[in-house]
Order: structure tokens, then C-alpha cells, then sequence
């Protein structure tokens, strides 16, 4: 039986043995954007729920069956972010984008899906997004494609696969879908009562199916490729061009068409080859957002990672593992006058940049001492009242146990000189 005081399922705490990991995969991102010269947006992480229900499309399961909506207590119908792209493109539109501007940015935060909990799959999960709004064209979807390869190479994901398809553009649509009623007509009676109603509803939802039969049977589905116009077709074709000159290897999936309607052009997935069934460690595409209030839809490209899917790949792939939260000093401190000193001396350590952690409980040295060692201090500094007299602190090396004392003026260069070396 679960305990009260745990979360809900899909939904996690995390203790700094975890979040140091996020920090530096957040921090690898940040870099890896400024070299890119995107700046990071900040939206709310609940919206008006007509900020998703259009964008996404009412026939996704996000919409369908995944958005945590409620209403508020002026009866306005609210949803916790399902996904980044949406809101972004809802504040870009809000702040206003004149026509030939560009806006690229990032976004890492929470978003909320109530979805079957399993592993790689939560209600809460945590994504790491980039859009580039405002301008179409086969080179930036390339330059997105790339970015998001170089932050994987950079975060020692490697084992992956890129899988790259073409929705065409919305001109396209109705030649796409009319090809496809044919192709399904014969089989909707042997698919699963989703796909039956996506039949008239949303016939490209049945590419993303996940029933087995289902996707048998749209394994000889027509491709996309041979159905889309030739201008769209020449699109993609620069797209794969400029991937096959940098080297990107890719794979096509003609079946590509990812859960969410907005997407136009270019698609792409990478997946990794070890984190089991939830394998899609990032996703994105090339989009056209209208967002309510406006006149005309929004263009841009853009991809999301799932920062719980990456860390599942990271440690699959064995990649260095990562030091938990580290302390250079550990203070022991022996009476009530020392520890009022050792308030001043951990105050000026940490000025000089060290990570000090300080005996705050008055015990005594042998408990002092054992946490010094739970913590994995690099160094234990000892001062009881004798040690105040004389002007001076013990310094213990925790690596090798030797202990000097040390005049508290020549201490800094003591402390530099060991924590240096190590
Ligand atoms: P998405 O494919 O729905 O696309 O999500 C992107 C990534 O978020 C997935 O590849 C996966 O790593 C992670 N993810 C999604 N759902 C869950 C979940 N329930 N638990 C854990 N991780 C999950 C989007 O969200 C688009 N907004 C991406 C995009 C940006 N397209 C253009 N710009």
C-alpha cells in the first residue's frame, strides 16, 4: 500500500543525489544554446486550455486523453502544460513578431501528461525544448536537427538513431488524406475502435497508432514522401542534402508523423537503443501555430528532450558518472567560543570560493569527525579553545590523515595548496 506521504504515481521527488545529475544536463544546455546564440523563455506552466486544444489538435491522445484541465475559480478553463512549443509560440505571437524577425529560444521545465506511469514515462516529466519561430526554410530545420545531435554527442548519448520524415504542408493535406482513406477503406474494420473513429475524424492519427494490429497494417501504408507535392518533396530533399553533407546519419521513417497536429515539413525522433519501450529521448519537427487571437499561424521548427529519458540513456550508455554535492572543509568545532569563531572562518572560506560545511549540533570531536568522513570532506579543520589561544587551526588532510597546524592568516594558502593538488 502506497504511503500518504508519497506523490502521486508518475510524479517523483528528487533529492540532490538526482538533481546534481539534472543540473548538469540543464547546464550542459544552457552552454550548448549560447554557442548557438539562443536566449531562454520563461512561460507559465498552466494556460487558457484553447492555447493547446488547437495547436496540438483535438484528435491527439494529449488532447483526447492525457491534459490535466480544470477550472478556475472565475470558470475559466485552465491546462497545466502539456508540452513547451505551444506555449511559446502563444507568447512570442502576445509580444508581437514582425514579419522577417526571428525569435529563437529555449525552455526547460516541467510539463504534465496523465499518462499510463512506466518506466521513461511520467505524468510530470521534465523537457529540455528549443523552438526557432519565425522562419521557414530546409537550412534552419537542418541547423535544429544538428544542434540537438551536438547536445547528445556533448552529454555522451550516443547509441541513438535519427528518424527523419516529411508531413508535407497543410496544400498538401487533402491529396495525403484522400490516398489514405483509399489505403485504410479495406482494413478499418480489422482495427482497433480509436483508429476506426480517426477514420473520420483525423485519418493521420492512425499512422501513430500503437496497437499491434494496427500498426501492421500501416507498415504498407503509402509513404508520405510519394504523396505530398513535388515542392514539399524538394523541400525534404534539401533537408536530407544538407544532413548527408555534416555527416548527420539518419534513417527515413515513411511512417514518421509524430502525436501532434501541428507539425508541417520536417519531422524527426531520435531514439535510443537502450532505454526500453519509452525510446524516444527527444522529438520535434517544423510547425504552423496559430495561436488564439490571431489572425495568422506562426512558423518555426523546434525539437523537445525528455530529461528522464536522457538521464535513462546516459546511465545505460555507462557515461561518467557524476560527483554527488562535494565538501572541500568540514569544520569540527570544540565549545561554544570556537564554533562563534568558526562562524567567521566558514563565512570567509566560502567568500574564497570553498564548499564548507560546518558541525552546527555542539557534539562531540568523534561524532565531528565521522560525519567529516560521511561527507567526504577533503580537508577537517579542528579549533576548540587551545587552538584560539594560540592563533592557530588543525588541519587534517583527509586523503593521507596528516594533520599540522596552521597559522589562521597562512590558512588559505594552506587549504589552496592540498585542495590543488587533489
Ligand atoms: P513530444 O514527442 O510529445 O514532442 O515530446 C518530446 C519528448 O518529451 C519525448 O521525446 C520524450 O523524451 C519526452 N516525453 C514526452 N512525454 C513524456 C512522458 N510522459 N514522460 C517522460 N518523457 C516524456 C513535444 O512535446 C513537442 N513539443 C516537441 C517539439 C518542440 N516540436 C517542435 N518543437
Amino acid at each position: 500500500m502506497s504511503s500518504k506521504s508519497e506523490p502521486i504515481p508518475g510524479i517523483s521527488d528528487l533529492f540532490p543525489e538526482e538533481t546534481n545529475q539534472w543540473q548538469y544536463l540543464e547546464g550542459n544546455a544552457r552552454d550548448m544554446f549560447s554557442k548557438y546564440s539562443i536566449g531562454e523563455i520563461r512561460t507559465p506552466i498552466f494556460e487558457r486550455t484553447d492555447v493547446f486544444l488547437r495547436s496540438i489538435g483535438d484528435e491527439t491522445d494529449i488532447v483526447q486523453k492525457e491534459m490535466y484541465t480544470f477550472k478556475d475559480r472565475g470558470d475559466r478553463s485552465l491546462t497545466l502544460r502539456p508540452e513547451g512549443t505551444a506555449g511559446v509560440l502563444r507568447a512570442i505571437a502576445n509580444k508581437g513578431l514582425s514579419q522577417g524577425d526571428e525569435h529563437r529560444v529555449y525552455y526547460i521545465g516541467p510539463m504534465f501528461r496523465g499518462e499510463r506511469p512506466a518506466a521513461g514515462r511520467k505524468r510530470q516529466f521534465h523537457q529540455i525544448g528549443v523552438e526557432y519561430v519565425g522562419k521557414v526554410s530546409p537550412e534552419i530545420d537542418s541547423e535544429c536537427i544538428i544542434l540537438l545531435l551536438d547536445y547528445l554527442n556533448s552529454i555522451d548519448i550516443t547509441d541513438t538513431k535519427l528518424l527523419i520524415n516529411t508531413r508535407g504542408v497543410s496544400g498538401d493535406r487533402q491529396q495525403v488524406s484522400a490516398a489514405m482513406l483509399d489505403y485504410y477503406k479495406p482494413h478499418i474494420d480489422h482495427m482497433c475502435e480509436d483508429c476506426q473513429r480517426r477514420y473520420h475524424t483525423n485519418i493521420w492519427r492512425i499512422l501513430d497508432c500503437k496497437n499491434d494490429d494496427c500498426k501492421t497494417i500501416t507498415n504498407n501504408a503509402p509513404s508520405m514522401i510519394d504523396l505530398i507535392s513535388d515542392t514539399s518533396k524538394t523541400y525534404f530533399d534539401s533537408v536530407c542534402d544538407i544532413l548527408n553533407h555534416t555527416g548527420v546519419q539518419y534513417e527515413i521513417d515513411p511512417q514518421l508523423v509524430r502525436g501532434l497536429d501541428y507539425y508541417v515539413h520536417t519531422v524527426f525522433e531520435v531514439v535510443s537503443n537502450d532505454i526500453g519501450a519509452q525510446d524516444s529521448i527527444a522529438g520535434g519537427g517544423r510547425y504552423e501555430i496559430q495561436p488564439p487571437g490571431q489572425k495568422h499561424p506562426l512558423n518555426g521548427v523546434g525539437f523537445a528532450m525528455g530529461v528522464e529519458r536522457l538521464l535513462l540513456a546516459r546511465n545505460a550508455n555507462n557515461a561518467t558518472t557524476l560527483e554527488g554535492i562535494n565538501v572541500d572543509i568540514y569544520i569540527v568545532s570544540l565549545g561554544q567560543p570556537a564554533l562563534l569563531k568558526n562562524f567567521d572562518l566558514a563565512s570567509s572560506l566560502r567568500k574564497q570560493g570553498f564548499r564548507v560545511l560546518m558541525d552546527l549540533e555542539k557534539r562531540g570531536m568523534k561524532a565531528q569527525m565521522r560525519t567529516a568522513n560521511k561527507v567526504n570532506a577533503k580537508i577537517t579543520l579542528i579549533r576548540g579553545q587551545s587552538e584560539l589561544d594560540k592563533g592557530i587551526i588543525l588541519l587534517k588532510n583527509m586523503d593521507d590523515s596528516s594533520q599540522i597546524n596552521v597559522k589562521i592568516d597562512e590558512l588559505k594558502a594552506a587549504v589552496e595548496a592540498i585542495i590543488n593538488r587533489l
